[in-house]
């Protein structure tokens, strides 16, 4: 039986039925080598890995289970576990996914906790690096002053809330004039650089904002009138976020800002996000609906999702929303804030030597961020919606045991798994479409009324 079993092709098989295949969740002894005689025992007994991924442990004090999904029948599979067990735990042997059943697909999924509503952030605040502690390599570290001054940005947000104001800053002259150096230099290649959903919102924050170049706008001022505009808000936030930490923000249309502006020492280099590029390189996007709505669906993508697929989508909007370039009217243009805010790059991006690819989340997601130094490729997008199209498929690929949806009355997110969850969400859609069919039918009427002749004069009969 067990070489009629080899001989036979996978699809053969699949044709047949016989193959019904399985999920294993196993963690590997403490060996050098582990996986790789573990996964050896799949190829010894014949047995084809339809998909494999390690990811951390929630039972076990292990650091790693990894999970391969399989295609074999019921003899291999326990031939295959007797022999896999001698290389490693077997923690799980589940139905292939296709076949289980809810309850089961939960347990196979540790998920990450994420915020489920907008409150929760003040519990995601996973500074990884440049918070107040710098680098020596940093351009500020050996400045006692600057590191002073870092400290004190660091303070007020750490100490920051939802639902307060954004503390405002008394910026000193030596800020100012850095700022200034900056936007001056920004704004003359603007017009040439840039796309132009930025350059239509520009205007509207020197109107409501107070850009301009000798005054650093205050992040409460642009908080609300990013409200206004497209629903995002902003955290003020003290360093790097974790990328888990930052993508769940924008999945509540809300945007982590630094308050700090870089060191004045060189105002056109800086290694870590600082106001002047959150005020002039991610704001005026932001203001854009559709590319509101293209952020805001990345984010909800990550919640709950397992670290690969964190990584992923992480690099996929850095290359969007950090280094992102779009086709407009024929010409490359940059709607990314890496490079809206900084002069060097964006003369680079845009110098046609740079290397261009078209998006594709699938690719995309692989290439390597570079953050010291220029990228090495930018990728290029049609539209927003045709990147926010890209980015669903992408997403619908993430392996989790939910959906979500963003419910902006309650500012939280429902966790669709289980059918009571989807009634709810079937019932408010239908009411949508309730108003839908009643304005059409009402368009309808008008248009009727309209077309029909108008009556006789009197006395006409
Ligand atoms: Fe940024």
């Amino acid at each position: 039986m067990a070489a009629t079993s080899r001989s036979v092709s996978g699809k053969t098989a699949a044709k047949a039925g016989a193959k019904a295949g399985a999920t294993i969740l196993f963690s590997l002894k403490n060996e050098v080598g582990g996986l790789v005689r573990a996964l050896g025992t799949f190829q010894e007994k014949h047995v084809n890995l339809v998909h494999i991924e390690s990811r951390k442990s929630k039972r076990r004090n292990s650091d790693f289970e990894i999970f391969v999904d399989c295609d074999s029948d019921h003899h291999q599979l326990r031939e295959l576990t007797e022999l896999l067990a001698q290389h490693a735990d077997v923690v799980e042997i589940m139905p292939p996914e296709s076949q289980r059943h809810d309850e089961d697909r939960d347990r196979t999924v540790d998920v990450p906790w994420f915020p489920e509503k907008i409150s929760d952030l003040d519990l995601c605040k996973q500074v990884l690096m440049y918070g107040s502690d710098l680098d020596a390599d940093h351009p500020g570290f050996k400045d006692s002053a600057y590191r002073k001054r870092r400290n004190y940005f660091a303070d007020l947000a750490r100490g920051y809330k939802h639902g307060e104001q954004i503390p405002r800053v008394d910026y000193t002259a030596e800020e100012v004039q850095t700022w200034a150096r900056v936007f001056r230099e920004l704004n003359q290649l603007y017009p040439s650089h840039a796309c132009k959903e930025f350059l239509n919102n520009l205007p509207l924050l020197v109107q409501h904002c107070n850009y301009k170049e000798d005054n650093i706008p205050q992040l409460e001022d642009v908080s609300r009138f990013l409200k206004e505009r497209s629903g995002f808000s902003i955290r003020p936030v003290w360093g790097y976020l974790s990328p888990r930490d930052f993508l769940a923000g924008l999945a509540f249309r809300v945007f982590h800002c630094t308050q700090y502006v870089r060191h004045s020492s060189d105002p056109f280099y800086t290694p870590e996000p600082d106001t002047c590029h959150e005020l002039l390189g991610h704001v005026p996007l932001l203001a854009e609906p559709s590319f509101a709505q293209f952020s805001q669906e990345m984010g909800l993508a990550s919640l709950g999702a397992d670290d690969d697929a964190v990584r992923k989508l992480a690099t996929c909007y850095f290359f969007t929303v950090e280094f992102g370039l779009c086709k407009q009217d024929g010409r490359l243009r940059a709607y990314g804030a890496g490079l809206l805010s900084s002069v060097g790059e964006l003369k680079h991006a845009l110098s046609g030597e740079a290397e261009v690819r078209p998006f594709d989340p699938r690719l995309t997601c692989d290439e390597e961020c570079v953050i010291t130094a220029f990228q090495n490729v930018y990728f290029v997008t049609e539209t927003f919606d045709d990147a926010k199209s890209k980015m669903r498929e992408f997403a619908k690929r993430i392996r989790r045991p939910f959906s979500v949806r963003y419910d902006a009355y309650t500012q939280s997110v429902a966790v669709l798994k289980d059918s009571g969850s989807i009634q709810t969400l079937l019932r408010d859609l239908r009411h949508e479409l309730d108003v839908v069919d009643d304005a059409l039918n009402r368009l309808g009427r008008r248009s009727a009324a309209q077309r029909r002749p108008p009556p006789p004069p009197p006395g006409d009969a």
